[in-house]
This record gives structure tokens, sequence and C-alpha cells, in this order.
């Protein structure tokens, strides 16, 4: 089964990690003293109001930021940049248009000097997977977005990364197409046995695909509840009706909730609602600036 990637890799430690930007001169704490784990063979998800500073942490996994305080590791060793034991799937597709579906696949194994018929076989195998075998030819153009995705996801895997960092994948997708792509993702996991830490807007989602959902808060984005996922795998759709998913998604709903009202409520007083003094006239509704 576990034909890539070796027992027990693929554990994801964040310890007290903070993040400062500044924008336009004002520094701007983005994420806030947040620790989480993803264990070897989990799959985590984060779900969290806009802004919270989501992809700024997977960025920091996948070693494109640098955190201003803490320490991240992958399997006992810290970050110091991106590395092919960590695949990245991101909301926009990014695939080559010049390059058919099996060389994009292939492109990383060429990277790594494997050689032809290897990368060949080891393309065929995970599009196999993905069912795109028979689109092994065709060029990115010619694809659905969702096709799109999953070669994306396949070109992610090829490299046999421990981890796969997956920022929104699906949120560009109608909820048809997501809801076989979750299937789809779930069965390639399983097979592989690899960590995924996935971030999404999506509550039911999040509760299908996961182990565990961490919920963060409006910014500056702290962890605010870690909520295991009780639910047997194989997961299977018919499982969303029942009482455990129903219970959790509730709970993950209230939690979310709160969070996206302060963040909203942050935004407004910066500069939008909060402070002005609301009247309705003659003339119809207005500020009185
Ligand atoms: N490079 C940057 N420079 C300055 N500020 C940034 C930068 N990247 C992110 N931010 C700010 O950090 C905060 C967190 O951003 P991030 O993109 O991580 O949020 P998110 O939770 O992924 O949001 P969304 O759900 O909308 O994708 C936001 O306020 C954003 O404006
Ligand atoms: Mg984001």
């Amino acid at each position: 089964m576990n034909a890539t990637s070796a027992p027990g890799r693929g554990h994801i430690d964040i310890q007290d990690v903070c993040v400062r930007f500044t924008q336009n001169g004002v520094p701007l704490d983005a994420v806030q003293s947040v620790s989480l784990t993803v264990n070897p063979g989990e799959f985590v998800s984060i779900v969290g109001p806009s802004g919270c500073g989501k992809s700024t942490l997977l960025n920091i996994v996948a070693g494109f930021l640098k955190p201003d305080q803490g320490v991240v590791t992958v399997d006992g060793a810290p970050i110091t940049g991106p590395g092919a034991d960590r695949g990245v799937v991101f909301q926009q597709y990014s695939l080559f248009p010049w390059l058919s579906v099996r060389q994009n696949v292939e492109f990383g194994l060429k990277m790594q000097g494997l050689g032809r018929s290897a990368r060949e076989s080891r393309a065929r195998t995970l599009l196999g997977l993905a069912g795109l075998l028979s689109f092994e030819n065709h060029y990115p153009d010619q694809l659905s977005g969702g096709m799109k995705q999953r070669v994306g996801i396949v070109r992610a895997l090829a490299t046999s990364p421990q981890v796969m960092l997956m920022d929104e994948p699906f949120g560009a997708l109608d909820s048809q197409t997501r809801v076989v792509m979750q299937e789809i993702l779930t069965n390639m996991w399983q097979q592989l046995r690899l960590s995924v830490l996935f971030i999404t807007h999506d509550i039911e989602e999040a509760i299908f695909l996961s182990d565990k959902v961490y919920v963060m808060t409006a910014r500056p984005g702290r962890i605010k509840a870690e909520i295991p996922v009780l639910l047997p795998r194989p997961r299977t759709p018919d499982m969303m009706s029942s009482p455990t998913f129903l219970a959790l998604n509730r709970q993950l709903r209230a939690l979310i909730r709160e969070e996206s009202l302060a963040a909203m409520g942050g935004e407004l007083g910066e500069g939008g609602l909060a402070g002005h003094d609301w009247h309705v006239g003659a003339e119809g509704v207005g500020a009185m600036l």
C-alpha cells in the first residue's frame, strides 16, 4: 500500500508561531502564538474567517515565508525553504500550459533526475488513481477546472512528498465537481498514506475530509479550537447526514460565525460603518460623515 512514503513520516509541528506584516508602513499582526500538529498520515484542516492567517501559516510550512517568532518542523527538521518533501496545491491552477498532462506530472521527477521510463510509469500510476489516465496526452487548456486541479494534485504527489499542503484547492469548483474531488482526494490520501494540511472555507468539506479541524480566530489569527472528527474511514457521502456529522457541522458553524462577525466588525470599525452616524432622511438612507 505504502509505495511512496516511509511509515511514520510527515509529522508537521508548528510551535508558537507569530507573523507580523507591514502594510503601508503600519505593522499588522497576522498570526499570533499559533501551535498545531499534524501527525504522520493525518488529514488536518484549518478553517477560520477571511484574513485570519490561514494561507500565511501554509506558506510558512511550504517554506515560502519565515515566521517572526516560533518554530516549524517537518519530521523534526526546521524548515529552511521549499522542498520536495512538501507538495503544495493552491486554489488557482498552476499547470505549465505548454506541457501535456503527463509531462506536467513528470516535471518534478525530471528535475530530480529520474529516468524516462521510471518517470512515465510513476506518472501513469498516479494519473490512474486520479481517473486521468485517458487524458495523459491532453494539454491543460483542453481540460475542465476539476480536471486541471486533479492534475495539479497528481503533480504535487509525483515526487512522493511526506506532506501535502493544500490552500482551498477546490474553492473555484462547482459543488458537484467539488464532492467528486473530495472523494478522489480521500482515496489518494488513503492509498499513499501521507499527511495533509488543508485549508478550506467549506465546513462540510473540512469535516468530510479530516481527522481533526482547527478553527482560527479573527485576525490576529490564533487557534480557537481543535475539533477531532470521529467518523469512521472510509468516508462516504451518506455520512454527511449522520448525527455525528450534523453535530460537528453545528459546532463548527457556531465557532466560525463568532469569528467572522468579529472579523467583519473589526474591518468595519477600521473605516467602514462604525463611528458613522446613520440616518434616514427625505433623500433616503445616508451616512452623516
Ligand atoms: N505579504 C503580505 N504583506 C502584508 N500583509 C499581508 C501579506 N500576506 C498576508 N497579509 C495580511 O495578513 C493577514 C492574513 O492573510 P492570509 O492571506 O494569511 O489570510 P487567510 O486566512 O488566508 O484569508 P482568506 O481566507 O481570505 O484566504 C491579512 O490581513 C492579509 O492582508
Ligand atoms: Mg487564504
